[in-house]
């Protein structure tokens, strides 16, 4: 049903627009009899984790599909970022983005490195050279970028930097599986990138993730992390810890892998579909992957005007929920203002003038394999009714929800 009039809308008694919930983060899953035949193999072989043919699998064919020597296949992007960081045997402070998920820094935090936080840079999204260069002090030890959306940000400047001050560049690659910059994966750029299959991500292995690397020697020290057992010490690191991917977990991913051209088609056309939804060309509203490469638009990242809309972000959300349409803030809030690190440098913020303004206006809107044409135009239909009676709404709705 078309929405057209205040009175159609869930907040104020109508009827949701969808009947069930959709979600922002749709599953992306191989057809159930291709994952009951790798299982049935996992059950034959009686072969379920440790190294097993399924993880050296993807580990070889993810080493192609990204364009590097070297994949090490772990249990999920946070455990490899720490296992990056013990296989860079790094210590000090690392510069990193507030403007990402809180796992980047939990990852720092972990490995009992001090994180330092950097602005973004608006029209990226991701940290810049310029506005990294007077956070590095005497104790850096990295910096550690993310491609947030799977967009690369300047990586040249970057990594110019890190060479002059004598510090490793390492990136937080989770979003980035199927994602180009100047013609190369996004595996391409810093000393090693990391990437996550979480189920939610466009090639999902339920948890899951990886390092990849050109570094032979860095290769066989992640190698060594990752794996708590002394027997199989093949190189010098400072610590290990058990971040082995299971055999389960490598078969949905090598089978995500055959259907990965497939979802990253279907997500573009959806893409597109909201993109040259009419009114967005008038809000300039959409986070554009145009820019220097191809992208998995994984993400429908939707810039509020709030001036546009005449309601905040946060009650667009509100609304859009009550239309069982699971818009998300995303990323919110900015990791200087969760703990511990809100109590360690509570003035972040004010440092952190870009952070503080795309978390307040940023927002997620659905896309994946469970999602139609036909979604998206019920999701810019109901948009558009908020654009066009927007102060109406604010005024109507309950003040606590102001
Ligand atoms: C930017 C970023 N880094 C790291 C992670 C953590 O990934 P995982 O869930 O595989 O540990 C996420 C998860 O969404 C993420 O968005």
């Amino acid at each position: 049903m078309i929405k057209d009039s205040l009175a159609d809308l869930a907040i104020f008694g109508g009827t949701p627009a969808f009947a069930e919930p959709v979600h922002v983060g749709q599953l992306n899953l191989p057809p159930w009899n291709e994952f009951e035949q790798a299982f049935n193999g996992i059950f034959d072989r009686r072969y379920f984790t440790n190294h097993g043919p399924l993880v050296q699998e993807l580990d070889r064919r993810l080493a192609g599909y990204l364009g590097v020597r070297h994949v090490v296949c772990v249990t999920n992007a946070t455990v490899a970022l720490m296992v990056a960081c013990k296989a860079l045997d790094l210590d000090g402070e690392v510069i990193v983005p507030s403007f990402t998920f809180p796992a980047t820094v939990q990852a720092l935090f972990w490995a009992g490195l001090t994180p330092v936080f950097c602005d973004v840079d608006p029209a990226t999204h991701n940290i810049s050279a310029e506005l990294a260069a007077p956070l590095v002090g005497a104790r850096a030890a990295a910096i550690l970028g993310v491609h947030a959306w799977g967009r690369a940000g300047d990586t040249a400047a970057l990594q110019d930097l890190c060479a002059r001050r004598g510090i490793h560049l390492f990136y937080d690659a989770a979003h980035g599986v199927g994602c180009t910059h100047d013609g190369r994966s996004l595996a391409a750029f810093g000393e090693l990138a990391v990437f996550s299959f979480h189920a939610t991500k466009i090639l999902g292995s339920g948890e899951g993730g990886c390092l990849a690397t050109d570094n032979d020697d860095l290769a066989q020290r992640i190698r060594t992390v990752r794996n708590f057992h002394v027997s199989e010490s093949v190189a010098r690191v400072p610590l290990r810890i058990n971040g082995k991917m299971t055999e389960a977990q490598a078969a949905m991913g090598l089978l995500g892998l055959d259907h990965l051209p497939r979802w990253i088609q279907r997500n573009r056309e959806l893409y597109e579909r909201y993109r040259t939804w009419d009114s967005c060309r008038s809000l300039g509203g959409f986070v554009d992957y145009a820019r220097g490469g191809q992208s998995n638009c994984q993400f429908c990242v939707f810039d509020i005007d709030s001036a546009r809309f005449a309601m905040s972000r946060d009650q667009l959300q509100r609304l859009l929920r009550s239309e069982n349409i699971l818009a998300r803030r995303y990323f919110f809030p900015g990791v200087h203002r969760l703990a511990p690190y809100c109590t360690l440098d509570p003035e972040a913020g004010a440092r952190l003038r870009s952070t503080e303004a795309l978390c307040g206006r940023l927002l997620q809107l659905p896309l994946g394999t469970g999602v139609t044409a036909d979604c998206v135009d019920r999701i810019t239909g109901v948009l558009d009714l908020c654009l066009r009676h927007g102060a109406d709404i604010a005024r109507r709705l309950p003040q606590e929800q102001a």
